[in-house]
């Protein structure tokens, strides 16, 4: 069975829009393991622009399952895992105009800055994995930079606009997921995986954990609209 990581980050988007202190992310991490969740996962952007650093210290203190940091590889943010210490740090890619991550980190591309960065955060007792596209090249380099995993991008997959791409993606996410595997790399998958999409991706056996955001969080919004209509309607008749 694969364990379900939950992205918050929209709830500080939600909360950044007004720039006051709700909805709080960490309440929502809360629940979500009340739920039954199995991680907590948020994204500390360079530019703050949903989840601040304050939200990343409470939930370090308050979470009961595992906390996964989703990272730039900068000094910034290596200065502050080693401070937080979460359970596992996810270095990303990171570009300032996106709207969310684009695609995996190249790996091989960075691989003489990242091995400083593994090697820091290794000695600083934090787990590490790397946000990559489902490509053999970038699983080798992981396998090489000693990463303790590796999250294999499913973007791809998700925005397929045919069944004959989508049947292709899958097969690169499947094949991605048996070579970690077999290297030793653990192996977690994510971005963009939906309540229908995920039908294809639990086959996959190699895969031990999903890291899901948008999804959650926007059905989240639209179940929750009822009971939250019903209750101001009831206080503004008395
Ligand atoms: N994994 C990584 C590395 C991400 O950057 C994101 C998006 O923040 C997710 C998983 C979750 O993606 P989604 O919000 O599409 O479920």
């Amino acid at each position: 069975m694969a364990r379900v990581a939950i992205n918050v980050d929209h709830v500080a988007t939600v909360r950044q829009a007004r720039q006051v202190n709700e909805p709080d992310p960490v309440t929502a991490a809360a629940l979500a393991e009340l739920a039954g969740a199995q991680g907590i996962v948020v994204h500390l952007r360079e530019d703050r622009r949903h989840i601040q650093d304050r939200d990343v210290e409470v939930l370090r203190r308050t979470i009961k399952t595992k906390l996964n940091l989703e990272m730039a590889a900068t000094d910034e943010m290596v200065k502050i895992a080693l401070q937080i210490k979460p359970d596992v740090v996810t270095l990303v890619p990171e570009k300032r105009q996106e709207l969310t991550t684009e695609g995996g980190l190249d790996v091989t591309l960075f691989e003489e800055s990242l091995k400083g960065v593994i090697k820091t955060l290794h000695d600083g007792d934090v787990a590490v994995s790397l946000f990559i596209n489902a490509d053999p090249n970038q699983i080798k380099t992981a396998h090489r930079l000693e990463s303790d995993y590796v999250e294999i991008h499913t973007g791809t997959f998700a925005d397929a606009a045919t069944f004959a791409e989508r049947q292709e993606e899958f097969e690169r996410v499947l094949t991605a997921a048996k070579l970690s595997r077999k290297l030793g790399l653990g192996v977690h998958a994510g971005h963009g995986v939906d309540y229908r999409n995920v039908l294809w991706l639990r086959k996959i056996s190699e895969i031990e954990e999903f890291s899901i955001g948008h999804a959650i969080i926007a059905r989240a919004v639209l179940t929750g609209i009822e009971r939250s209509v019903q209750e101001m309607i009831a206080l503004v008749n008395g």
